[in-house]
């Protein structure tokens, strides 16, 4: 296994901006996220234990999971919430093992939004990387990126481990509390310390 670098931070915080950069840098990326997505798009693997679970309501036509009806479900329904969560995270899980055991890298950057809170994928990891910005911020670039108001991120955000916790639980820290230029310099040191690093653990 390449060198396993674990990023999490709460929302609005940065994570995708954050692996952006390290993309660029040549940092391997393995979004848990997106592999959640993948899995339930259209033929997407979690999705016929989906559709014997739940039923064939919630496939739309072309395969994939109907999101707005599944979220309706499991934010009434907190089993409905553990049978998905049930079929997904083993998948989830493997598919990350996959990728990150394939990827050609020499270290790669594991998105785990809920990292701290679940406490998985810690076995595959070497470090754990916590962006973090302070709150006011937080909430203005989500509500600016989703559209959301600001109750709706406040309750998202009283759902995610506090930041004192978060930042207990780092091994590397990134402020993104100024411009983007800012945390670039941040990861540019960021991405010779792994690089180092990767190198000096094979
Ligand atoms: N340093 C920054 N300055 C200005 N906007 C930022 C900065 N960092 C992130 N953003 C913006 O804030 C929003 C949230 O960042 P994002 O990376 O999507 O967070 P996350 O993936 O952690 O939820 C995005 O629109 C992003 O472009
Ligand atoms: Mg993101």
């Amino acid at each position: 296994m390449p060198f396993c670098v674990g990023l999490t931070g709460g929302i609005g915080c940065g994570k995708s901006k954050a692996t952006d950069i390290f993309a660029e840098l040549g940092a391997g990326v393995v979004d848990t996220d997106v592999i959640s997505r993948e899995l339930t798009g259209p033929g997407g693997g979690a999705m016929r234990a989906i559709s014997a679970e739940f039923g064939q309501s919630y496939v739309l036509s072309d395969g994939s999971l109907d999101r707005p009806r599944m979220r309706a479900l499991v934010f009434s329904d907190p089993g409905a919430k553990q049978r998905l969560e049930q079929i997904l995270h083993p998948q989830i899980r493997a598919a990350s093992r996959e990728h990150i055991a394939a990827a050609p890298e020499t270290y790669v950057i594991v998105v785990v939004p809920l990292l701290l809170e679940t406490g998985a994928y810690r076995d595959l990891l070497d470090r754990v990387l916590v962006i973090d910005c302070d709150e006011a911020q937080q909430v203005a670039r989500t509500m600016a990126r989703s559209g959301l108001k600001e109750d709706e991120v406040r309750r998202i955000m009283r759902a995610q481990v506090p930041r004192a916790t978060r930042l207990k639980g780092a091994d590397d820290v990134l402020r993104n509390d100024a411009d983007i230029p800012d945390l670039r310099a941040q990861i540019e040191a960021l991405h010779a310390k792994y690089s180092a690093a990767a190198r000096n653990a094979v």
